[in-house]
């Protein structure tokens, strides 16, 4: 119940500023839609504001691309408060004063900072009632300070700010400021509204620039403070697509070191890529090079080797995926071996201990515990029984070029090599199908099935040939 964990949970607001186009990116995207780990900028930073705050009590600004915005976080349960002209963050955060008056306090986030961590947030919170200020922000020292705003302290070692200046309107002295605004900030809201009309848009964009608000709060005699963040990585920005993917591989190096952190191996985990949701287990290993994605979780005792793209699926434990693979949308139960170089496609659900090998691809497919396609086989719209041995080349053909049927093959049936079963089909349990089949009929219970030509054997035929050959080029 985050509601009742929070003493005095409608004392704070979060409020997501996300309505800016993002014109350095040069992209047709938003900026805020823009993925790093697997999802877009924004959900990164609603995702850790829940943390702090339940859904209810976050409100995202929006206004480039509103819609398609709205569309791509809405299910995160958020507020939202249209910026139609963005006229700066200031201004941003006029356009939410009716929304968010009611609170005693608001922490503001920008929706380009996503490797904000929630624990980070929280001591803004903390740090800024303690302090009892009308304005926190949070800063940083990062090694390139360029392009961000500084904050100017009124003295080494003081809590206290004078100000916030912008890149642009840094004098030659203040250059050498090394200390950054994140973006990140509390404010007590009377203050913060009673003043954000004094803003102007002195300055080289003409926007209403949030930043501002420091020195009018220091003006108006309120307690202006700064924090400095422990790690600089967690404040950095994404205004342009380098610094987007710089931003996705230190998210992706973090996501590595948690779970390395919780017993799982990663070998060379500079070369993989793992979303943020992703679960593994302790004792899993994971090759170098491969990719786990989405909502995918791994069970402990696992082994994925190179290569393999695992997404939106559940493995066991003690499975091993074998190098090449590509799972999706897929469930594979305790002790299965897949690959080399298999396809799990969408609704394939292997059973314990069941083999899928080389070359073989699998879509809504039922293979039964301990059951083995073990080379070059489709099996699509199928329900493979326990112990069930599919033959190397086996083709269930499901489609008849309108619509889908379903092969099922019963408990320890035998599919010869090369056998094409065409669906709808059933082969009973313990049935045999003769290799090289084309099985269009159900096959029952303990039964043999041929479906193939005859075999016919002209003796000594090969050796006439050789005769007649050379007696031909003797005769030249
Ligand atoms: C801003 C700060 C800068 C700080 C930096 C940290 C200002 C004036 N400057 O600069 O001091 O170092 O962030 O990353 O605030 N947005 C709106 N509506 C608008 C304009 C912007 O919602 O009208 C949103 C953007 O979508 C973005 C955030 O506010 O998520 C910050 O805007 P951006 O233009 O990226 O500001 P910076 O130039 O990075
Ligand atoms: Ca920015």
């Amino acid at each position: 119940m985050p509601e009742k964990k929070m003493t005095r949970a409608s004392d704070f607001a979060i409020v997501i500023m996300a309505a800016g186009k993002g014109t350095r990116l040069k992209s047709k995207r938003a900026k805020v839609l823009h993925e790093i780990g697997g999802k877009p900028l924004l959900a990164h930073v609603i995702k850790a504001a829940q943390q702090v705050v339940p859904a209810e009590h976050i409100h995202v600004i929006i206004g480039h691309q509103a819609e398609s915005v709205r569309a791509a976080v809405a299910p995160m349960g958020v507020t939202f408060v249209l910026q139609a002209e963005q006229r700066g963050t200031g201004h941003a955060i006029m356009c939410a004063r009716e929304h968010v008056a009611g609170y005693r306090n608001i922490l503001v986030l920008s929706g380009d900072v996503p490797l904000i961590r929630p624990e980070t947030i929280a001591r803004v919170r903390d740090f800024h009632l303690g302090k009892k200020a009308a304005m926190t922000i949070l800063t940083a020292v990062p090694p390139d300070p360029f392009g961000y705003g500084r904050v100017i302290r009124a003295g080494a070692g003081s809590d206290r700010v004078k100000a916030i200046v912008e890149q642009k309107a840094l004098t030659r002295a203040q250059q050498q400021a090394r200390e950054i605004n994140s973006g990140i900030y509390a404010f007590v809201t009377k203050p913060l509204f009673a003043n954000i009309d004094r803003l102007t848009t002195a300055n080289a964009h003409s926007e209403f620039y949030l930043t501002d608000m420091a020195a009018l709060l220091v003006k108006a005699k309120a307690t202006v403070v700064a924090l400095k963040a422990a790690d600089p990585a967690e404040v950095l920005g994404a205004n342009t697509l380098a610094e987007l993917a710089s931003l996705d591989a230190a998210m992706r190096m973090r996501k590595c070191h948690d779970l390395m952190t919780s017993g799982v191996s990663i070998y060379r985990p500079e070369t993989c890529v793992i979303d943020p949701d992703v679960e593994i287990g302790a004792d899993t290993i994971l090759e170098p090079f491969v990719q786990i994605l989405g909502r995918t979780r791994i069970g402990p005792d696992c082994r994925i080797r190179s290569f393999s793209v695992i997404s939106d699926s559940q493995i066991a434990d003690n499975v091993l995926v074998r190098p090449g693979c590509i799972i999706d949308q897929s469930q594979i139960a305790t002790g299965a071996l897949i690959g080399p170089y298999s396809h799990l496609r969408p609704g394939s659900e292997i059973g314990e201990r069941a083999h899928v090998g080389n070359f073989v691809e699998t879509k809504k497919t039922k293979l039964g515990r301990g059951a083995k396609a073990n080379h070059l086989t489709y099996l699509g719209d199928s329900d493979i029984g326990p112990g069930v041995n599919v033959g190397a080349g086996t083709i269930t053909c499901n489609y008849d070029g309108t619509s889908k049927h379903m092969t099922v093959i019963e408990e320890g049936a035998f599919i010869g090599s090369d056998s094409t079963l065409v669906a709808p089909l059933r082969v009973g349990k313990g049935a045999y199908v003769a290799a090289g089949s084309t099985i269009t009929e159900d096959v029952p219970a303990d039964a043999l099935a041929l479906g193939r030509s005859r075999q016919i054997t002209k003796e000594a035929w090969a050796r006439r040939r050789r005769d007649e050959l050379a007696k031909s080029k003797a005769g030249k």
